[in-house]
């Protein structure tokens, strides 16, 4: 079978990984696709920058549009992040026809309607496993083993940064800013930090879990936030002191309202709980997801949230799964049966 045609947008900490891994495995990766895979380009800023490893500097481009625009590419693959121009690019590679693998969870968490509709209007299928808890398979089970029950709540750790940090605060007495610093070395934290401490990052990751566990479209300005930069070494240990641990949470429920109506309400915020609890176990840059549902009951979904290894894991698996989609001519889940509950306020019954 001919190649299946790879442009990748971006090649930092997740890229890179994903070139490496795309390299590594390419003979199983065929194997089990039934085609090679070929990378045809890779879209950066600094194209002579050292990238660790043997990329064919021929494959480097500054022109992430043109390559997102080249009628031999297949799917497109974007782990650059922020809002625009990826959204740009996403929308002229999903009204193309061309699949997308995403692990931007900025911008679908801002504005996934508008890339799904590009989707629904191009027939082409959009890919995001990898935009919430790193390598933790847990989107796939909530757009497909999970829809024929009904979810009520989705409760978890979902930002390595913030637990790193915190982790460290608890365990050794670590400074917020170092912790911080090797949170960052380790290329767990967002380009910008601050996505990260102040809640957005696991906000945006709220909103994604949100939208497929209760088919509603749920945004990031809908989920309150509140970060841990708050969060002091006294506050860590004051609740060691009482047993307990401070994890950054976030919390997404659906159920009736006051008036009996069904709704949703979605939190990020710092919490304290007690030691005995399965997430206070939840160390270093790890995540963990409880999700409950009606006929399942509890499950739990628990590994590596962040780093680029871990990530680039979770963008192979979807690369498979377009490059498979496209030679069979099956399409992936789509969230196009959105129920659209209404948005619950925090502090509201
Ligand atoms: P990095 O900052 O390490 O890499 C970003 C890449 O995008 C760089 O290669 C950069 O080029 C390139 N880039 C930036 N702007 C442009 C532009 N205008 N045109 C072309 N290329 C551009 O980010 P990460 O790899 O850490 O993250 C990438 C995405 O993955 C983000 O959406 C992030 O939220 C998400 N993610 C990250 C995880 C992690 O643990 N790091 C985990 C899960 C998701 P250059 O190298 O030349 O500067
Ligand atoms: N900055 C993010 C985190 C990367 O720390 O969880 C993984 O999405």
């Amino acid at each position: 079978k001919p190649a299946v045609r790879l442009a990748l947008l971006g090649c930092g900490t997740v890229g890179t990984e994903v070139v490496r891994l795309l390299h590594e495995q390419a003979e199983d990766l065929t194997a089990r696709i039934g085609a090679p895979l070929e990378l045809v380009g890779i879209a950066v800023r600094r194209p002579g920058r050292q990238r660790g490893g043997a990329i064919d500097p021929a494959l480097f481009t500054t022109d992430a549009l043109g390559l997102v625009k080249r009628d031999d590419v297949d799917v497109v693959i974007e782990v650059v992040g922020g809002i625009d121009p990826a959204r740009s690019w996403l929308i002229e590679a999903l009204s193309a026809g061309k699949s997308v693998v995403t692990a931007n969870k900025a911008l679908l968490a801002e504005d996934g309607a508008t890339l799904h509709d590009a989707a629904a209007e191009g027939n082409a299928d959009l890919y995001f496993e990898a935009a919430v808890a790193g390598a933790i398979p847990l989107l796939r089970p909530l757009r497909e083993s999970l829809h024929g029950d009904r979810v009520t709540r989705v409760t978890g750790i979902v930002n390595g940064t913030t637990n790193f940090i915190l982790s460290s605060m608890d365990a050794t007495g670590a400074g917020f800013g170092e912790a911080l610093d090797e949170a960052t070395e380790l290329g767990y934290a967002e380009a910008d930090p601050t996505a990260d401490v102040e809640g957005f990052d696991a906000a945006a990751k709220a909103a994604i879990l949100a939208s497929l566990a209760f088919h509603t479209r749920v945004t990031a300005a809908d989920v309150f936030r509140e970060g841990m930069t708050g969060v002091t070494a006294a506050d860590v240990a004051s609740a060691k002191e009482m047993g307990c641990t401070i994890k950054l949470l976030c919390i997404a429920q659906r159920g009736p309202d006051s008036t009996g109506n069904e709704s949703v309400s979605v939190r990020v915020h710092p919490a304290m709980i007690p030691r005995s609890h399965p997430l206070a176990s939840v160390g270093d840059a790890f995540n963990a997801v409880f999700v409950e549902a009606e006929a399942a009951g509890q499950l739990m979904f628990y590994g590596r949230g962040a780093g680029g290894t871990p990530t680039a894991s979770a963008v192979l698996g979807d690369i498979v799964a377009a490059a498979r989609n496209r030679l069979s001519g099956t399409r992936a889940p789509s969230e196009s049966s959105y129920a659209h509950l209404p948005i619950r306020p925090i502090g509201e019954a």
